[in-house]
């Protein structure tokens, strides 16, 4: 349908995590008119899940450059060292800022910022808040400072598609909105930038710490908008999930990387630390490493988790430094003071995403995106843990500087939009709510933490199937669903699935997170390249 509503500004951001409200609150305090639109409440949304913390170079002795080289080591050879450079440097300042906008990390008696240790990492620099509640706070002191700046924003608004002028600029973004009283229905926000801030893609499979929301909306966007997408098939498996028996669907609880940072132990069932001899650093090898041990054991054993073992904290330390893991083990029967923890990996972090250069710009003039929606080079083949905050933050703050200086030196130029085919067309037909669950079970069994090119060739089957029922029913009916967030999910899922297995096949080697069994080998000759993936914006 045609929008029935509109909004003008100079500037719309699109998610409400630390990437999306970072980025707003910079174009606001820089005279901009913002707008955030956010799928439901401010507060949902990824950021608010994250335990572990923010990773930077904070403590004694450490350095930006040192944290370079983790990360670098991590990305296994595909990040790009100019995107992590500026990650590393800018990173400790930008949590600074974080700190005076309102965030509360916890400090020791001297008030100096507590740092814990995670996989990957050969130093203590992660910043951590609430013990193990880092992104609930970020989250808190975000919302807070947009509300107390009065920045505007409209929630329960689901975006559905980029707008764009008669030269290809954006120009804005079609929405749909429920519950916003005089801004129901689908509308439109025309700004002539717009920042993706959408966060991940986690429901694509059936278990991933990833909350409801995370369906992949704006690398859908970006792919129907003829955006370039890169990296896809790199989805990070967090290794130590709480296991909640092998049919567990949906938001899984995670169990902090940073337990393992302060010395809890992986073991099978026969309590043997199987990580030992495998990686120099063990249990803090980086997370595909782990994940890979894991799943290694439990093939060998015929099981389907391993152990987290974290007895020797005691009580004390399990209530004051990781009160929110302890309350999700407890609320599922299980006590980490008496017992080890049941772990397996599940989907947790998209290292690729929407393509952009060191500023945030996509290939699509005003088209911006950061935080996990975006693709800036920094993650490579596998993320290094806690970067993903930072990555929020630092990206954040460049897309709002670059937006404010195209403002000062040109004004923000009034963009007429093109009026748009959707929501339903041959190639993007709308997918009915129950189809999320078959994309799930079809990228669980064929694209997860192992996969081949037996696997990768069923599943791309599957979605295709998927994907032909849903185009030849829109031909014959004229319609395959009603328009509302459960059926645009369940089509954007099915949109960034199919890119993803693509780009899974056609990667033949294993690395980072992306382990093809039947190409045990990482081969540089061959694949030290990326995977970049462009649509026809025209849907035909
Ligand atoms: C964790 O706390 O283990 C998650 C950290 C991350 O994903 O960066």
């Amino acid at each position: 349908p045609a929008p029935g509503w509109s909004i003008a500004a100079d500037v719309v951001v699109v998610g409400s995590g630390v990437a999306g409200l970072t980025a707003a609150l910079r174009c606001q305090a820089a005279g901009l008119k913002t707008v955030v639109v956010t799928k439901a409440r401010l507060d949902d949304g990824s950021t608010r899940w994250a335990q572990g913390g923010i990773a930077a170079a904070l403590g004694e002795g450490d350095t930006p450059e040192q944290h370079l080289d983790d990360t670098l080591v991590a990305g296994a050879g595909l990040c790009d060292e100019e995107a992590v450079r500026i990650l590393v440097t800018e990173g400790p300042d930008a949590v600074r800022r974080l700190i005076e906008t309102g965030a509360r990390f916890d400090e020791s008696a001297e008030g100096a910022l507590e740092l814990t240790r995670e996989g990957g990492h050969h130093r203590r620099r992660i910043a951590h808040a609430g013990g193990d509640a880092t992104g609930a706070e970020i989250s808190r002191a975000l919302v807070d400072a947009v509300r107390a700046r009065g920045v505007r924003t409209v929630e329960n608004a689901l975006v559905l598609d980029l707008l764009t002028d008669a030269e290809g600029h954006t120009a804005g973004v079609t929405l749909h909105v429920m519950g916003e009283g005089q801004h129901d229905g689908v509308g439109a926000v025309h700004a002539p930038a717009v920042v993706l801030a959408t966060g991940g893609m986690g429901q694509v499979f059936s278990a991933t710490t990833n909350p409801s929301v995370s369906t992949g909306d704006g690398v859908a966007l970006a792919l129907r908008a003829g955006a370039e997408v890169s990296d896809l098939e790199f989805v990070q498996f967090h290794p130590t999930v709480l296991f909640l028996g092998a049919d567990a669907e949906g938001q899984q609880p995670l169990v902090s990387e940073a337990v393992r940072g302060e010395g809890a132990h992986l073991v099978d069932a026969d309590g043997v630390r199987f990580m030992l001899g495998r990686h120099e650093l063990a249990e803090l090898a980086p997370r595909d490493i782990v994940a890979k041990g894991i799943m290694r054991r439990m093939q060998e054993q015929d099981a389907d988790h391993m152990f987290l073992d974290g007895r020797h904290f005691g009580a004390e330390m399990w209530e004051h430094r990781f009160p929110t893991i302890l309350a999700a083990c407890r609320a599922h029967g299980i006590d980490p003071v008496t017992e080890p923890i049941p772990v397996a990996p599940a989907a947790h972090y998209a290292s690729g995403g929407v393509r952009t250069d060191s500023q945030g710009r996509t290939t699509v003039p005003g088209l911006y995106a950061c935080g996990e929606v975006a693709c800036t080079g920094v993650h490579g083949a596998n993320r290094l843990a806690s970067n993903s905050l930072l990555e929020g933050l630092v990206y954040a703050e460049r897309i709002a500087a670059d937006i404010t200086a195209s403002h000062a030196e040109n004004g923000l130029l009034t963009r007429v939009p093109r009026p748009l085919p959707y929501p339903e067309t041959p190639e993007h037909p709308l997918l009915t709510a129950e189809a999320r669950f078959t994309i799930q079970r079809i990228m669980t069994d064929g694209a997860g933490v192992l996969r081949s090119a037996g696997s990768l060739a069923k599943a791309a089957d599957r979605l295709q199937q998927l994907h032909t029922d849903a185009r030849d029913a829109l031909t014959e009916n004229g319609k395959t669903a009603e328009p509302g967030v459960d059926t645009w999910e369940a089509t954007n899922l099915l949109c960034v699935a199919r890119v993803l297995v693509a780009a899974a096949r056609l990667r033949e080697e294993t690395r980072g997170c992306h382990w093809r069994e039947d190409r045990p080998e990482r081969d540089d000759t061959a694949w030290r390249r990326h995977i970049v993936v462009r649509l026809n914006p025209d849907r035909s």
